[in-house]
């Protein structure tokens, strides 16, 4: 089992609703992981879906950000989101439903990886852009 992932102040980019979103889903992936090591598949079963839909939202909310500061990056940083999207899905067609713990196992240690390193990477330079042009353009 990977490292269990807990919130570190590090991963705040200072926008405060990406980063409330950011700590729900580094919350959500923990509580997966204890979910994990108590064998609990129902739980997880449900709280797969549930964790899903939240990255979806906020993947969407980032995406609008970006579309509204007509963020450079965007096409890249969409694209990005969108792999781990597929990677999502290739998890639940592996057979998520059929009680195998492995395919829990291998997509915690994707989730945890790709959350954490996406933050620290491609949200950061987002939001540092974000930053400077919400001082020049306040959201009303
Ligand atoms: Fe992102």
């Amino acid at each position: 089992m990977s490292a269990k992932i807990c919130w570190k102040d590090e991963y705040g980019l200072g926008v405060e609703c990406i980063d409330e979103q950011h700590r729900q889903l580094v919350h959500f992936i923990r509580l997966m992981q204890d979910a994990y090591a108590k064998q609990d598949i129902h739980f997880l079963q449900k709280a797969v879906q549930d964790f899903s839909s939240l990255t979806e939202k906020h993947f969407k909310t980032e995406e609008q950000y970006m579309t509204r500061y007509a963020y450079p990056e965007l096409e890249e940083h969409v694209e990005v989101h969108m792999e781990c999207k597929l990677k999502a899905a290739d998890f639940l067609s592996d057979g998520l439903f059929d009680g195998d713990m492995d395919v829990f196992r291998r997509l915690l240690a994707y989730a945890s990886t790709w959350f954490i390193t996406h933050i620290s990477t491609a949200d950061a330079r987002f939001c540092a852009f974000m930053k400077q042009q919400m001082e020049s353009e306040p959201l009303t």
